[in-house]
């Protein structure tokens, strides 16, 4: 079965067709990254404006890449939710339109399925159930992947997500937007234990935690250092930053693994780019006997395979949508029928 997916729930415009939920037959994006860069972050009517620019010619490049005609396209995915609400329409609206034209189901995709699903086509013979770190730019949470459209939230953030504190940081110390992946890279330069900075602690909720106490911590650090014209060792700022964030999530994977017995644990999102919560989610997964699955960096950011990975599941599934398809700012992960 082969989808064409759709992705615009942010800065990246993008379309792919993929096969029976494994196989990338093309993966186009247009990313908007630089043309929000002179804002220091996405401004979302400009990004609904490029996506509208984009996206036509990307589904002609997407069919030309794999020489397949219109007719050999068995379904349209589009990822409905969450995201800007604006960037989130265009996507909705090329989709049905397509799908009307094409005579083909539509289906929805929620985005964070999506990242998850990432795992599938770089690990053909990841099945579910496993647990999942979802750590991406608006959202963090430990999900356990029941099966393929079933899914448990353990817990997540209470306020900003992981990738939103690496941001905040990286914009306060200069870094061009989206500071997270500039972070990382200093970091390696760094040492981890020069600044003391909080971590989370377990509550009601174990499973749940907090980056906003961390990320006040880091900015007040770097303004203070500006008062009183204290010169801060950058990288050893970005290093103790970055442990401080996988020192938060790190814990709670393990627990997971061990409550749950579940020895499967993947990692999707954009920040699941960043080298030090890889290193230590494969260490924590290596003394607990799990097999972690880490996709490529490629597929750790925003695109359309991961959405028509997931639309594969999904329409098995029988969840298909009408022309009333609407867009969501937000929506849960745990497939509520649309
Ligand atoms: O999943 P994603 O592409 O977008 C959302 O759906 O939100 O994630 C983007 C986020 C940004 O916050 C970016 O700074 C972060 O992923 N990111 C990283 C790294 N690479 C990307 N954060 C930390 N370390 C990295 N290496
Ligand atoms: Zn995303």
């Amino acid at each position: 079965m082969n989808i064409l997916a759709i992705e615009s729930s942010c800065d990246e415009t993008a379309v792919a067709i993929v096969r029976d939920g494994r196989e990338v037959l093309c993966d186009c994006i247009a990313s908007q990254v630089a043309l929000h860069r002179e804002y220091g972050g996405v401004v979302p009517e400009i990004a609904s404006r490029k996506h509208i620019e984009a996206i036509y010619g990307l589904a002609d490049q997407a069919l030309e890449q794999t020489g397949l005609q219109r007719s050999d396209i068995d379904a349209v995915a589009v990822t409905y939710a969450p995201g800007l609400i604006g960037a989130v329409l265009v996507g909705v609206n090329f989709a049905k339109a397509a799908a009307l034209a094409l005579g083909k189901p539509l289906i929805p995709v929620h985005h964070i399925r999506g990242h998850i699903a990432a795992n599938y086509i770089a690990y053909p013979e990841l099945q579910p159930p496993f647990l999942c770190l979802v750590v991406s730019g608006g959202h963090t949470m430990i999900v356990h992947v029941k099966d393929y459209t079933e899914m448990e939230i353990l817990g997540g953030t209470l306020d900003d997500a992981a990738g939103e504190s690496f941001d905040k940081v990286g914009r306060v110390l200069g870094m061009p937007y989206p500071g997270g992946a500039a972070l990382d890279k200093l970091s390696q330069q760094g040492d981890e234990t020069k600044y003391d900075l909080p971590r989370s602690k377990p509550g009601e909720n174990p499973y749940n935690m907090s980056f906003s106490g961390l990320k006040t911590a880091a900015l007040n650090l770097i303004h203070h250092a500006e008062q009183v014209g204290e010169q801060l060792d950058i990288p050893s700022l970005c290093a103790s930053f970055s442990a401080a964030v996988s020192d938060t999530l790190t814990p709670r994977v393990e627990r997971a693994i061990r409550e749950t017995g579940c020895k499967k644990v993947a990692v999707a999102g954009g920040v699941a780019a960043n080298s030090r919560i890889r290193r230590d989610i494969l260490a924590a997964a290596e003394k607990l006997g799990a097999t972690v699955y880490l996709p490529p960096l490629s597929l750790c950011g925003d695109n359309a395979a991961m959405i028509g990975a997931q639309a594969y599941y999904e329409y098995l599934a029988g969840n298909t949508a009408g022309m009333e398809l609407n867009a969501y700012a937000t929506k849960s992960i745990l497939g509520e029928k649309i």
